[in-house]
């Protein structure tokens, strides 16, 4: 005989859930946890845990009939828990599964819910996994520098830029001079969103593959995920100074790269291994060492080791600023261009006692 619980007075929930701004009142019966809703005359109960990754769906939203997820979006109609696929899940999920649901009942004006009653969930089914997500693990082959621009301009109107060209020529020159493959992305030229604070909502909503790039199969900061996890062995990444800070494309990054290291917190899996880093940062005016502590902390706490001396910088300082001149200066300076080739040296040496002959790379000469 099933055992039929309260949940308390049928017209005051359907009062309260009606005015309730998310329009879904969470229940706790013994650390069972149901999400109860109300919809054109309807209760509905569902489990309480999302078929995704577990979040409460009691602080998502009701709309248009559906439990809408809070972490992620995703849709369960709110009487049946049939998931639905939406723009939110369709790029990787080929059935959002079910919920678990608990049989309700009105009786002389109260609302019953039968506990013993919860059906079965059926998990979600997922497309085969991205090709992002596959294990990271390094092909045999020469040691690989990835370039990495963060300079703000409009790549139909391309200008000069100090700290990118001292990156695409200590490149050139170390794929002629090292032996390395290396690629150059300009961020500048990549479609890519913001990040949108999943961290925020809760650490195990922050994913890898970046929630954005599950939901956007449009967004191009898979380009960078790919190659600064995939395919490098070496990332120096170069900066203008913006009023005392880094470029605001290369925070736009930052933000997204918080996934990566998020792997590390949730799973204890760590992406970023046996990789170094190196900075270009330039600027009109000074501040360099406050730009280059917040990139080598970051690139630190992403797993990347730096070499000593890991970044080059060039300023002309408050008194001198002449922004004209100064493109010209960089332009011509064959010190800067050593030096900014010297740091990509420092790179290969020490990524190459990093990865080691076990792994493809025979013997990288930098003398
Ligand atoms: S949509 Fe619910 S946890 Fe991701």
């Amino acid at each position: 005989m099933s055992t039929w619980t309260p949940i308390g007075n049928a017209h005051d929930l359907q009062t309260e859930l009606t005015h309730n701004l998310n329009g879904l009142k969470e229940l706790d019966f013994d650390g069972k946890k149901i999400v109860l809703s109300f919809y054109e005359g309807q209760f509905g109960a569902l489990n309480n845990k999302c078929n995704h990754m577990g979040a409460p769906l009691a602080k998502g939203k009701l709309k248009k009939g559906c439990v809408e997820c809070p972490w992620h979006y995703w849709h369960f109609q709110h009487q049946t828990g049939e998931g639905v696929l939406t723009e939110m899940n369709r790029n990787y999920v080929a059935n959002p599964g079910t919920v678990p649901t608990f049989p309700l009942k009105i009786e002389n004006g109260t609302l019953f819910i039968n506990l013993e009653g919860e059906s079965e969930r059926q998990k979600a089914e997922f497309k085969s996994s991205s090709n992002l997500a596959r294990e990271v693990k390094r092909e045999p082959g020469p040691l690989r520098v990835l370039g990495l621009s963060t300079t703000v301009m409009d790549p139909e109107y391309p200008r000069y830029s100090t700290s990118e060209d001292l990156l695409i020529s200590a490149l050139d020159r170390a794929r002629a001079e090292l032996g390395v493959e290396t690629r150059t992305l300009k961020l500048a030229e990549l479609n890519f969103r913001h990040c949108e604070g999943f961290y925020s909502k809760s650490e195990r909503a922050c994913t890898w593959p970046c929630s954005i790039t599950k939901i956007d199969p449009n967004d191009q900061m898979i380009q960078v995920y790919e190659n600064l996890v995939h395919w490098s062995d070496i990332v120096i990444v170069s900066t203008p100074i913006r009023w005392g800070n880094a470029s605001s494309l290369y925070y736009k990054m930052a933000e997204r790269l918080n996934s990566v290291q998020n792997r590390l917190l949730v799973e204890d899996k760590r992406l970023i291994k046996n990789k170094t880093a190196g900075f270009i940062i330039t600027g009109g005016q000074d501040n360099i060492q406050s730009v280059a502590g917040e990139m080598l902390n970051f690139f630190g706490e992403l797993g990347f080791v730096m070499p000593a001396f890991p970044y080059v910088a060039h300023s002309l300082g408050w008194s001198a600023e002449k922004m004209e001149a100064n493109m010209d200066f960089v332009r011509s300076n064959q010190a800067l261009h050593d030096g900014a080739f010297a740091l990509v040296k420092r790179n290969v040496e020490l990524a190459g006692q990093l990865v080691g002959s076990a792994s493809g790379v025979s013997s990288v000469k930098t003398n």
